[in-house]
């Protein structure tokens, strides 16, 4: 090939976005408010925040965010139960994510992760040059455990550990002090082979719906991230707020790769409302947990195979990929959109479905009792 038939640059591993809802309305020949996105993990409605969203802006909208975030940096810190200085806002729980893994990994390096998981874990290892080793989740039967030894000697060598807590796509949780018994494991591997412990990010998008997080253990393995963002439990993911929650020394490497304001002014100030009121993701959550459990009851019901979820979405298995794809277009022809799985996946006769509002999963229920399982 010559210097001119070379491609443009070399193509990143890439996510692969959800098609969006113009897209599913035109292939399915639907109304486009008809269409309801059980895929992407969202809360139904957002919280009320008419009087944020009407300004008037410190600073204003000419100027760009203070640099620091003050007041979205105490907000979080309170409500996090750490110092200023241990929070880092990013545009998105994703940005935490890319950052951490360009402060902690390069060419040649190994992220140890427990899949099945979030996406985003492998692809930003890879982004960075660098492998990402998947040590598999215990079985469904016992909750998709994770296997703590192996993940203790995959991680040995490894320069970061990724934790998803409740975890994408399976909504099982780990207790806090199983988290624990593998930190502890991976400081006493490191001291052993005479390296240092890998950096471990806990990415808690979920944790508001199980009400823990792994925080306090910071001060015992100092090279811990937890992740958190204002999309899921708060309702806001359009405003594109989230944190990476360290000690400052951990936390300083991830700064210096954050653009000075990837968080724009607008949604600091959404954001630092919803932290400053609790009580709206609060409620919220609460309406999800009622709405998980009569979801859960009702494809039980009809014969449906549910699998017990601490985070707003339910994974439901088909036992074939057949059924579970014929279940998928089903749906799609009513306009209720699921997460599928590709065929290469180890839930690939799966479906992944979010809790939504009453309404909307009445739906999903009714249509449910059409489709066979
Ligand atoms: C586990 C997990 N982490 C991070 C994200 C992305 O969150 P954000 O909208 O804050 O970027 C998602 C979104 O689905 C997720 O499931």
């Amino acid at each position: 090939m010559s210097p001119a038939d070379q491609p443009a640059g070399p193509t990143a591993p890439t996510y692969v976005w959800e098609p969006t809802t113009d897209f599913l309305a035109a292939k399915y020949g639907l109304p486009r408010e008809s269409l309801v996105r059980f895929d992407v993990n969202t809360s139904p409605l957002p919280p009320d925040l008419r009087d944020v969203l009407t300004g008037p802006f410190d600073p204003p909208l000419s100027e760009y965010p203070p640099s620091d975030y003050a007041g979205l940096v105490a907000a979080a810190a309170e409500s996090y139960g750490v110092a200023p200085d241990e929070i880092l806002p990013t545009a998105g729980a994703d940005e935490a994510l890319d950052l951490t893994a360009r402060a902690f990994l390069r060419e040649g390096s190994v992220a140890v992760g427990a899949v099945p998981t979030y996406a985003m874990y492998g692809i930003v290892t890879e982004q960075r040059g660098a492998r990402f080793r998947a040590v598999s989740r215990r079985e469904a039967d016992e909750g998709f455990g994770l296997d703590i030894p192996a993940m203790a000697e995959a991680a040995r060598g490894a320069d970061l550990v990724w934790l998803c807590e409740p975890n994408n796509p399976t909504g099982t949780a780990e207790p806090p002090e199983r988290i624990g018994e593998l930190l502890d494991r991976l400081a006493a591997n490191a001291a052993r082979d005479g390296l240092a412990a890998p950096a471990v990010a806990v990415d808690e998008a979920y944790a508001e719906f199980v009400g823990s997080s792994v925080v306090a253990l910071r001060g015992r393995y100092p090279r811990l991230v937890v992740i958190r963002t204002l999309s899921k439990a708060h309702a806001l993911a359009g405003a594109r707020v989230g944190f990476a929650v360290a000690q400052p020394e951990t936390l300083a490497p991830i700064l210096s790769f954050r653009a000075p304001a990837s968080v724009s002014t607008v949604s600091a100030a959404l954001a630092t409302a919803a932290l400053r009121r609790p009580e709206l993701a609060a409620a919220n959550v609460a309406r999800i947990a009622e709405q998980r459990a009569r979801l859960i009851g009702e494809m039980t019901r009809i014969g449906w195979r549910p699998y017990p979820s601490r985070a707003n979405f339910i994974l439901v298995r088909f036992g074939s990929v057949k059924i579970a794809a014929a279940a998928a277009e089903a749906l799609l022809r009513r306009g209720l959109v699921p997460r599928t799985f590709g065929l290469d996946h180890p839930l690939a006769d799966c479906l992944r479905l979010t809790v939504r509002s009453a309404r909307e999963n009445d739906r999903l229920i009714r249509a449910a009792m059409e489709i066979p399982a």
